[in-house]
Parts: C-alpha cells; structure tokens; sequence
C-alpha cells in the first residue's frame, strides 16, 4: 500500500484503518484530499497569521485522518480541529495517523455525529458522504453554525457530484455551483446565506417493522434506513432460539433489528449491541427503547471496531450481518476480522450465526477458522452459516 503522501512540503506517513488491508492499491487519501488541501493550507496559514488563537478548523468525514494530519503537520500548534465521523474506524485511523507523524492530541476535539457542532468555525473541510440522507443531515447541521465569515471547503470525486448533491447544498446552504473537474474531482463552491428558507429534516426515521408491532428509529446514517434490509428479512426468519439467561452479541447491529425480534423470542437474554457507527449504535438504542422499555437494563450499547472492547470466552451467541464494503471500497476484510473476533469473544460451545450473500466466500473461512461450517437455510440470494467453537 502507498502510505507516502506528499503535499508541497508536508511528507506524511498515512494508513487506512483497519492497518491489514488486503487491497495494496488503495490509500489513505484521495486526489479530493488533495483538492480541499490546496486551498485550506494557504488560508489557515494567512488566517493564523492576522490572529494571535488558534485557527477554528471543523473538519467532517475525514475518512482516515489525511487532513487533520496535512494540516496539523503544515501549520503546527496553530489549529483547534473538532473532528467529526461518524465511523469509529475513521477515529482510529485518525489518532493512529497523527500518533505515527508525531502531531499533537491536544489540537483535536473528537466528534460523534450526533455531537453538536462547534459555534462559528473560521475554516470548514468537508468530505462528502456517500450517502446523501447524512449529507442532508451534516448541511442542516452545518448551517446552524456557519457565519458569512466562515470559509467552506467541499470537493468529492465528480462521479459524486450530481444535481441532487448541488440541490442539497443549495437548499441548506445558499447559492451553490461546481467547478471544473480537477485530477477527476471538483469542488463544490457555496456561498452561505444566513437568511434562507430551509427544509425540515424528519430524522430519525421512524417505520413499522412487518409482522410485528415494531417501530425501527433510523438514525441518517444507519444501514437500510429506510426499509429492511432483504439479508436481515431472511435473518429474522433463523435467528437462533437462545436459552434463558444467554449472553448474545449482535454483531453490526445496525438500527437493532434482529435483537429486537431475539428479545421478544427470549425475554430472559442479555444482549451487546455493537457497530462502528455511532448512527447505528445510538439508532439500536433507541429502537429499543421504545418498543421493549423494560428490557433496556439487559441491553449493552457499544460503538467499538468488530468486538474489541469484549472479553475472551464471554458470549453464548454471535450474530451477524457482515458488511461488504468499508467507506466506498467493496470488501470482505471487515467480516473475516468479525469472524475472527466472534471466535475469541464465544464461550467454548458457543455459536456465530450469520446471514450471507450467496456469492460471498464466507462458509470457507468459516470453516477453515471453526474447522466446520454448517448452512442451515438458503434462498435463492442468501444463506444462513453457523460456526460452533469448539475447545
Ligand atoms: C449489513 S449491515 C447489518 C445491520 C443490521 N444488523 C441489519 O441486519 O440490518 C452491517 C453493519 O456492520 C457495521 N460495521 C461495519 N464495519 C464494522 C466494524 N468494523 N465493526 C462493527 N460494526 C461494523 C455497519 O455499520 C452496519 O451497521
């Protein structure tokens, strides 16, 4: 992998997150890393230049930390960041990145995304999300606490550039055009309008759940938002009936859709529920507590990369409806590191079941990290695997 980036003067040693990646042609930064850096470089040494405090910079999804570093490394001790993701991953390459280049922890302010952003920033660098429901969401946020002196950066691929995008940016914003396409990106350029009539966002999302009295709360960046996802449908059909008292782990748990049903099935369960998107943490939390209150006390709430944060040997059940792509990369390395991690964290006699896309090679590996796999339903699309470790 090239994990050399240099920028002018700025040298860089930059990894994505997870460290082991086994696509060696991908990096850690983008030629709209670039873009947004050639401007925001010469602002913020001119703006630190005419102030005697720190540069305010916001900066938003930052998807391995090249900016935070570029900048902090080109201008160094004369920002205060507030970083935003909504990834853990993105915050673990971001301290991982700073800590390998020797910058300092104490320009940064880490934000979830569901944090509210700081008041009036001098210097905004914003990295479009892929998905334009959190773009809407981090625009409405935005002009909240922008002010007419505040610069705003924006540049994406121009493939991700459409009518929507600039509609969006429009609407929340204030007039709104793209330039021209540049080493295959473009920036967006806004002009804030502190008086404009914006739309109401209806986040989160709230629907009915078929065949049951569920209500699922989405929250903007949450997998399947707005409708179930057809792997969770065939889930709900197999999830496994689990013994009073089991300790069960929902593994990517999304807007919490399958320990919902598990909880209804067996009141008497503890449940972790774990995913890397403080969105989807905080949507499973929410579900829950609106449609089974009094369960609450048995349900763990964590936004952790895989099973990180959970002990050896502490699970009765893993389940599990594995991602296939990290940021835009499609990919199976993050499911293989689930796999790995459900096998540390289940007790001996301990079951991993998950929900599968046909095509996918997971029951291999599954067999070859449990030494058996067995598949216990199929449709036309997906199949069902469970994995028992065995001492
Ligand atoms: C296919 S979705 C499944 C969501 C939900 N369980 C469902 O069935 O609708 C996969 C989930 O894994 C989460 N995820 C991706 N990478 C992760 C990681 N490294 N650690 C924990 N969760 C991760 C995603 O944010 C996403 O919510």
């Amino acid at each position: 992998m090239n994990t050399q980036f240099t920028f002018g003067a700025t040298q860089l040693r930059l990894h994505r997150w997870p460290l082991t990646q086994p696509n060696h042609s991908l990096q850690a930064w983008d030629a709209a890393d670039e873009l947004i850096l050639e401007q925001a470089l010469p602002l913020c040494a001119s703006l630190q230049a005419s102030q005697q405090t720190p540069v305010r910079v916001l900066i938003l999804n930052d998807a391995f930390g090249a900016l935070s570093c570029a900048i902090g490394s080109a201008t160094p001790g004369s920002t205060l960041q507030h970083l935003v993701q909504d990834s853990v991953l993105s915050q673990l390459a971001c301290r991982h990145n700073r800590a390998q280049n020797t910058l300092p922890s104490n320009e940064i302010i880490e934000l979830n995304s569901l944090d509210p952003l700081p008041e009036n920033p001098q210097l905004v660098l914003f990295k479009l999300p892929a998905n334009h429901s959190y773009l809407a969401f981090q625009l409405a946020a935005l002009s909240k606490v922008l002010t007419p002196q505040s610069t705003l950066l924006v540049a994406a691929k121009a493939k991700d550039i459409n009518r929507n995008v600039l509609a969006l940016f429009t609407q929340f914003i204030g007039p709104t055009q793209a330039s021209l396409t540049i080493k295959k990106c473009r920036y967006i350029e806004t002009t804030f309008q502190a008086a404009l009539a914006r739309p109401q966002l209806n986040f989160p999302l709230r629907w009915p759940l078929d065949d049951s009295h569920f209500t699922l709360v989405n929250h903007a960046n949450v997998f399947a938002r707005e409708k179930l996802d057809i792997g969770a449908r065939f889930f709900l059909q197999h999830l496994p009936r689990v013994a009073a008292g089991s300790t069960v782990i929902d593994l990517g748990c999304g807007n919490g859709v399958l320990s919902l049903q598990l909880l209804q099935q067996q009141p008497d369960c503890h449940l972790v529920l774990c995913d890397e998107s403080y969105m989807a943490v905080a949507s499973a939390h929410a579900s829950i507590a609106e449609n089974l209150p009094t369960q609450m006390a048995q349900c763990q709430f964590v936004a952790d990369d895989c099973l990180t944060q959970q002990a050896d040997n502490s699970a009765d059940w893993v389940i599990c409806n594995p991602p296939f792509h990290q940021q835009t990369a499609v990919t199976t390395h993050i499911a293989s590191q689930m796999f790995r991690d459900a096998k540390r964290v289940l007790k001996t006699g301990g079951r991993l079941r998950i929900v599968a896309n046909r095509h996918l090679p997971y029951r291999l590996q599954l067999e070859k990290l449990f030494g058996h796999c067995q598949q216990l339903a199929a449709n036309p699309k997906f199949v069902i695997l469970e994995s028992i470790k065995r001492s």
